[in-house]
Order: C-alpha cells, then sequence, then structure tokens
C-alpha cells in the first residue's frame, strides 16, 4: 500500500510550548507539518522542540520563536521570520493566554490589562500577521482558543471573561469577511483543561467561581487539542466541549436569566447568606 504523504502545512501556533498549545502541536508533527511555535520563554520552547521531535511520527520540521504575543512588533517579526522559514502560513492557532482571576475591585489595573493585551489583542496581532497573505493566496485557516469563560460571565473572571468574550466578536466578524477569500475563521472554547495554566489557576480560583463551576474533572489536554484539530480541518466556525458548553453556546443569551438566578442563589447559599435581591 502506498505510504500516505506527509502533511507539509506550515502551522504557526502560539502558546505551542505548553498546555493545549502544545498538544496540537504534537498532532500536527505526528502528521510531518511544518511547524513553528511562539511563546516568551526560550527555554520551554526549546524543551517544547526536544519533545515533538521524539514524538514525531515523520519528520517533522520544527522552529521556535521567543515573542511576546502583547507586543505586536515583537511578533509580526516573529511570524515574518517563522514564514522565511517554512513558507506562508496554512494554519494559524492561537493558544497563548493567560488567566489571573481575581474580583475586580482587588485585581489591578495593569493585571486586567495583561490579560486583554495577551488574550485579546495577543490574537488579534497574530491574525493581522498572517491574514493579508492568506488573503492573496486564497486559503488559510485561521483557529482562535477562546473558552469556556468566552460564553458565560464567571465570578471573580471579569478581566479574563472580557479578554475571551472579545475574541468571539472578532472572529464572528472576521469569518464574515475571510470566507468570501478562501479563508477560514474557527474559534473554540475549551473546558478546563489539565494543563500548567489550570494547575497555576485553580490554587487561585475564587470560591465563588468554584461553586458555580462545580467539581467536574478537567479534561486531558490532547483530547481538548483533537477536537480543535477536527474543527480546522471541518472549517467548523465554531468548536464546543461537552453538551453543557455546547447548550451554552448555542442557548447562552436566552437562559442567562434563569442561570444569573441559579448562581446567584448558589454564592448566597455558599456563603451563608441569602442573594439580595433573591429574597
Ligand atoms: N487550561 C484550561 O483549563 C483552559 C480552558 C479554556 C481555555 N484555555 C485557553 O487555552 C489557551 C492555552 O492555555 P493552557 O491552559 O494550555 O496554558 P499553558 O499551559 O500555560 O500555555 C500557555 C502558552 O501560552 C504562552 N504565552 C502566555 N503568554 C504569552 C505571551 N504574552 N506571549 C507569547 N506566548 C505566551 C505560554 O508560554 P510563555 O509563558 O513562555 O510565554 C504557553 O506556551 C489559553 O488561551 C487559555 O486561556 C485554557
Amino acid at each position: 500500500m502506498p505510504q500516505a504523504e506527509p502533511d507539509m502545512t506550515h502551522v504557526i501556533i502560539t502558546g505551542g510550548s505548553s498546555g493545549i498549545g502544545l498538544a496540537i502541536a504534537s498532532i500536527y508533527a505526528g502528521r510531518g507539518a511544518r511547524l513553528s511555535l511562539i511563546a516568551r520563554s526560550a527555554g520551554m520552547l526549546d524543551q517544547a522542540q526536544h519533545e515533538l521531535r521524539a514524538k514525531a511520527a515523520s519528520a517533522s520540521d520544527i522552529h521556535t520563536e521567543a515573542a511576546d504575543v502583547a507586543r505586536k512588533d515583537e511578533l509580526e517579526a516573529a511570524i515574518a521570520r517563522c514564514e522565511a522559514t517554512f513558507g506562508p502560513c496554512g494554519i494559524l492557532v492561537t493558544s497563548a493566554g493567560i488567566v489571573e482571576p481575581g474580583r475586580f475591585e482587588d485585581l489591578a489595573g495593569d493585571a486586567f490589562q495583561r490579560q486583554m493585551d495577551t488574550n485579546f489583542s495577543g490574537t488579534v496581532h497574530a491574525v493581522r500577521a498572517v491574514y493579508p497573505g492568506m488573503q492573496q493566496r486564497r486559503r488559510g485557516k485561521i483557529m482562535m482558543i477562546s473558552s469556556g469563560a468566552g460564553l458565560l460571565g464567571i465570578h471573580g473572571y471579569s478581566a479574563y471573561c472580557a479578554s475571551k468574550f472579545a475574541l468571539h466578536g472578532f472572529a464572528q466578524a472576521l469569518r464574515s469577511e475571510a470566507r468570501p477569500h478562501g479563508v477560514d475563521v474557527s474559534i473554540c472554547f475549551p473546558p478546563d483543561t489539565q494543563t500548567p495554566q489550570f494547575e497555576r489557576e485553580l490554587a487561585l480560583r475564587p470560591r465563588e467561581a468554584a461553586t458555580v463551576m462545580g467539581t467536574v474533572s478537567p479534561w486531558p489536554a490532547d483530547a481538548v487539542a483533537r477536537k480543535v484539530v477536527a474543527g480546522i480541518e471541518g472549517g467548523r466556525f465554531e468548536t464546543y466541549f461537552g453538551l453543557t458548553l455546547f447548550l451554552l453556546g448555542r442557548f447562552g443569551p436566552a437562559v442567562r436569566p434563569v442561570l444569573n438566578w441559579w448562581f446567584d442563589r448558589a454564592i448566597a447559599r455558599s456563603s451563608g447568606g441569602v442573594s439580595k435581591r433573591g429574597r
């Protein structure tokens, strides 16, 4: 039987050195894609490159660039070097992201801004760097990693939710603009996922948020990555994980008054009080 040709697509992944981004990189490495990983820590990038080379089923090429997605010029220069190395970007995955929980009044202004700059503006900068080329070539796929917190405002996550909700609006508008140019724009809303970020976040998760989010086990990063890659391949605009988030994505605005009532009550009960408006 003839061997399947390795997929030589150039895949650029911001946040590809860890967690969900690394798990997505691992899938593409297994297919022999040319991979560019972008993150800030050069040490983590080296480690990821080493790990991926060992796992790659075929001779995948892996290029790394240390850059901060929040810095537009730095990121554009990094992406230009990726494209000079492996050719035009065929698939962009924006997974670089941070979460710093805390009530709005407790969250320092720069912590709020950092989450917007990384999660939202960092995605916009990456898209801006590859989109004109994709438009010209009339092909390309862009996948933005949002979050379940991009579907529902969660107590203690005002900055993170704002940054992930903003991505949805950006993706919706860009999808419509990009479609006639042969470019697929997608977004996904992962649930809690077992990654280094999740471990750090759990330690800081406010009690009220834990009450609302319950004690559902986090998804393994490779399971999330498989669904993300299926979403990219299918050119699907939105990818959800599990029935609850699917229903929230499809019917969230309609059921929000009930959810707000339910969550306010749960939070008030967990703190031994009564919801001010729920009496
Ligand atoms: N884990 C979850 O439960 C979960 C759930 C829903 C959505 N998400 C989203 O999924 C994405 C990946 O999260 P993860 O859990 O896989 O986190 P992770 O393991 O901490 O990985 C985050 C990646 O982003 C990079 N990064 C962070 N800030 C950056 C910046 N300013 N510039 C460039 N790279 C940056 C990190 O590398 P450096 O730190 O070296 O830069 C790392 O490679 C995030 O967008 C997150 O919001 C995660």
